[in-house]
């Protein structure tokens, strides 16, 4: 027996160090840190080197540090909302998808129809750049609020949601009903023009469409969570880079809004495959794609990029971008298979059949039923090293990590068709401890993509090529 036992000592350990580099390939190590950073904390700016020397715009969270617009003053008075905030809204947006690729081309309107209003728009854990609207004209006193010494400026700085689910850009204007007043005045501008009602454009905004005021082409647009804007749609130019201008960028300026948006943006920039979106609108000039890479936390920037990276550069895996008749504003790709820790999931190829929305504004992950109930069960598997903790609403996989600074998460890998395999940054698996991800009512409703899995990840959306790029690792 004394014999024996070294013997024992060195297989076990030479077993343990085969286990160390196994565990490599099936485990990630990550820092953790809270839903919300503390008020005081500062941007440490871009985490990896920008890619793209030209045509790309800084993304960040609206209220985090690394917003130019959000001042610590205003962070700190802001109240955050709760987990529950965040998932009921996120909860309105999945449903108004679905709605919407279930071939329910009814618009919201207000009335009885409309759902139940929340106190406001909720723009945590979405990501938010800035542009320039317009040619602001020096006033008489020199007091403009974008004034500068020469006799006009290179416009008024706008921070816009990134939103590639719709379709209609808007921007808030004077004048406007609630205060605080946004800084974009179109009659100061020299540059800005009401789309005439006459225009092939008013025409084209079928049901986002209100009407016709002196003219002027009206809009409205109305959001699942009861909130709403409206106003007159319009043109300006509009400068996204420090590079080219778009000349007549055609947005509503929104005079009238309902519910709150939060006052630290001033807008949407919609991204969707209609013909009114920023990507649309530019399609002859940059090439009908965009691109974007939305940051892990709120204390480091993202990117956002109009126009397609050059290819040679920077490789992408692609997978086809799919079209869907009854739903022609959103990007949907085919998921196939998910990995845990490098195994797939026994899971059929068929239950993803039904496809896959990328939405930018989704926070948690929509996997068909099937599908999660494998995930989950792999996951929790992996996970069995740390304490359970009550699950948060929809969010069944949560953990108290209370202490833990450093947590050793299982890898989690998209694999997209044909055989495009896109490992999960770390930050994009876990939301307040729970894990970020949730479940359809069946296998044949859609799945969606959200914000949380795409952290860290250049999303390239390459309209004109019929596919959809990841690059890892890209912020
Ligand atoms: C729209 O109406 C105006 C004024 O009646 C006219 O001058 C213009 O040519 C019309 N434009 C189109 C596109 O029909
Ligand atoms: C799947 O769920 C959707 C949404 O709840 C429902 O409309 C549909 O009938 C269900 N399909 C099946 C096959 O149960």
């Amino acid at each position: 027996m004394v014999a024996v036992l070294p013997l024992f000592l060195l297989l076990l350990s030479s077993s343990l160090a085969a286990g160390a580099a196994d565990d490599d390939h099936e485990f990630t190590v990550m820092a953790l840190s809270s839903l919300w950073l503390k008020p005081n904390a500062t941007c440490s700016g871009h985490r990896v080197t920008p890619p793209h020397n030209t045509g790309w715009v800084p993304l960040s969270r609206p209220l985090g540090p690394c917003s130019p617009s959000s001042s610590s003053s205003s962070r700190a008075a802001k109240a955050r909302p709760s987990l529950g905030d965040l998932l009921r809204q996120d909860r309105l947006r999945v449903a108004d998808i679905h709605r919407r690729l279930s071939g329910d081309f009814r618009e919201l309107k207000g009335s009885k129809k409309q759902p139940a209003v929340v106190e406001e728009t909720q723009i945590h854990h979405q990501s938010a750049l800035e542009l320039k609207l317009g040619t602001e004209q020096r006033d008489s006193q020199g007091i403009g609020p974008a004034a500068t010494d020469g006799g006009s400026s290179a416009g008024v700085v706008q921070t816009v949601v990134l939103d590639t689910a719709s379709d209609v850009p808007w921007v808030q204007c004077v004048p406007c009903a609630i205060e605080p007043c946004p800084t974009y005045d179109p009659t100061r501008s020299s540059t800005y023009a009401a789309v005439p009602c006459n225009a092939t454009a008013c025409r084209r905004l079928g049901p986002y469409g209100n009407g016709c005021v002196n003219g002027q082409c009206q809009y409205r647009i109305v959001y699942p969570d009861g909130s709403s804007t409206s106003g007159t749609y319009s043109s300006d130019v509009l400068a996204i880079d420090d590079g080219d201008a778009v000349a007549a960028f055609r947005f509503g300026c929104s005079q009238a809004e309902q519910g709150s948006f939060d006052p630290q943006t001033s807008g949407i920039m919609a991204l969707g495959r209609g013909g009114a979106s920023l990507v649309s609108q530019t399609a002859a000039s940059y090439g009908a794609a965009f691109s974007y890479c939305l940051p892990p936390a709120d204390d480091i920037k993202g990117f956002f990029v109009l126009g397609a990276p050059p290819e040679a550069a920077y490789r992408f895996a692609r997978t086809p971008m799919l079209r869907d008749r009854r739903a022609p504003t959103m990007y949907r790709v085919l998921l196939r298979a998910i990995t845990v820790a490098g195994r797939p999931l026994n899971v059929p190829p068929e239950v993803f059949a039904a496809g896959s929305v990328l939405d930018s504004r989704t926070i948690v992950t929509r996997l068909p039923l099937t599908a999660y109930q494998a995930l989950r069960a792999a996951f929790r598997g992996r996970m069995a090293g740390y304490r359970r903790a009550e699950p948060r609403e929809e969010l069944d996989t949560c953990y108290d990590l209370a202490g833990v600074r450093r947590v050793r998460l299982p890898r989690i890998a998209l694999v997209f068709d044909p055989n495009v395999v896109v490992e999960l940054d770390p930050s994009g698996v876990l939301l307040d401890g729970c894990l970020a991800f949730t479940y359809n009512a069946n296998d044949t409703v859609q799945g969606i993509l959200g914000n949380t899995q795409q952290k860290t990840i250049e999303v390239l959306h390459d309209i004109g090529g019929a596919a959809v790029g990841f690059r890892r690792a890209a912020c």
